[in-house]
């Protein structure tokens, strides 16, 4: 188990930011926190990561107990949190130069991970005169230099064009097939059906639903129906019922149906049922 979180709460004053959260994370997965803003997303990041105390409950990172994170962990986790930022005055080799001592990684590692992240050619430029995604990026090609068994990342595509969204999400799966594991928060429901193997719904610091993208949607998925579109144009819904069946299956046979799509809750939709909030 990479990271293991138990029971953890946390309170800032009367605000109760986190009440009694647990789950697991394993080798090679995506775990991901989807809930809006204020729902405790940031809060359990900086716990987990040694950076902020817990009310109670306990959260361990490699085995290790996070309030006792050390340099020995630090090295085998990377971190992209809502403060990351980079040394504006410094080039973009440079930025990741300074770390690469930090960490004790071969400076030939640089050209690579700025590579993968499309930025080998900007090697040379300025980072403050980079562009909001590209800053993102060098970011991330920082906290995963040192080629971590554990990336922490909260909202790290929040802001950014869908295009640079989409390379960063694709770096995000290369990542996990090399066996890096990430916990990742977003408020974005696509990013998380996409991303995610396993997903927690977060709901003013509780977790409210938990399981793959997939298994969420099903759970919720009670009165089944199809939404029909015939080849004359005409749209309705179907609800699943034997004579439905029947009818799906002479329209099939007579060639009247345009597209079928089964309606099975979003994730939205999910979150919306069970807190009766939005994810907005
Ligand atoms: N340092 C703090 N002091 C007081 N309240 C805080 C502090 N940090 C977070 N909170 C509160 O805790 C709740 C969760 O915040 P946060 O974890 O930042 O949510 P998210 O990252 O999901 O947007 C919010 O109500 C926020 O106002
Ligand atoms: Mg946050």
């Amino acid at each position: 188990m990479l990271l293991e979180l138990k029971n953890l709460s946390k309170n800032f004053g009367k605000i109760v930011a986190l009440n009694n959260i647990s789950f697991t994370i394993d080798k090679g997965t995506i775990f991901g926190f989807l809930g809006p803003s204020g729902s405790g997303k940031t809060t359990t990041i900086n716990i987990v990561t040694g950076q902020l105390k817990p009310s109670s409950g306990d959260s361990f990172v490699l085995g290790k107990n996070s309030q006792n994170i050390d340099q020995q962990i630090y090295e085998q986790i990377g971190i992209v949190s809502d403060r990351s930022g980079v040394y504006e005055r410094l080039n973009v080799y440079d930025n990741l130069a300074v770390f690469a001592d930090i960490l004790r990684v071969a400076k030939n590692k640089i050209d690579y991970y700025l590579d993968k992240v499309g930025l080998l050619d900007r090697k040379k430029q300025l980072a403050g005169k980079l562009s909001k995604g590209q800053k993102q990026r060098l970011v991330l090609a920082r906290a995963i230099l040192h080629e971590p068994k554990l990336l922490f990342l909260d909202e790290p595509t929040s802001g950014l064009d869908p295009t640079t969204a989409k390379e960063i999400h694709n770096l995000f799966l290369e990542l996990k097939n090399k066996g890096t594991s990430i916990f990742l928060t977003t408020h974005n429901m696509e990013e998380a059906t996409k991303l995610c193997d396993e997903l927690a719904l977060l709901d003013r610091g509780k977790i409210v639903e938990m399981g793959s993208p997939k298994e969420i949607c099903l759970r919720h998925n009670q009165d089944k129906s199809f939404k029909v579109r015939t080849t004359k144009g005409e749209e309705f819904e179907l609800e699943a019922s034997k004579a439905n069946y029947d009818k799906l299956y002479q329209m099939f046979l007579n060639n009247d149906v345009e597209t079928i799509h089964s309606c099975e809750p979003t994730l939205e939709d999910v979150f919306i049922k069970v807190t009766g909030n939005s994810l907005a």
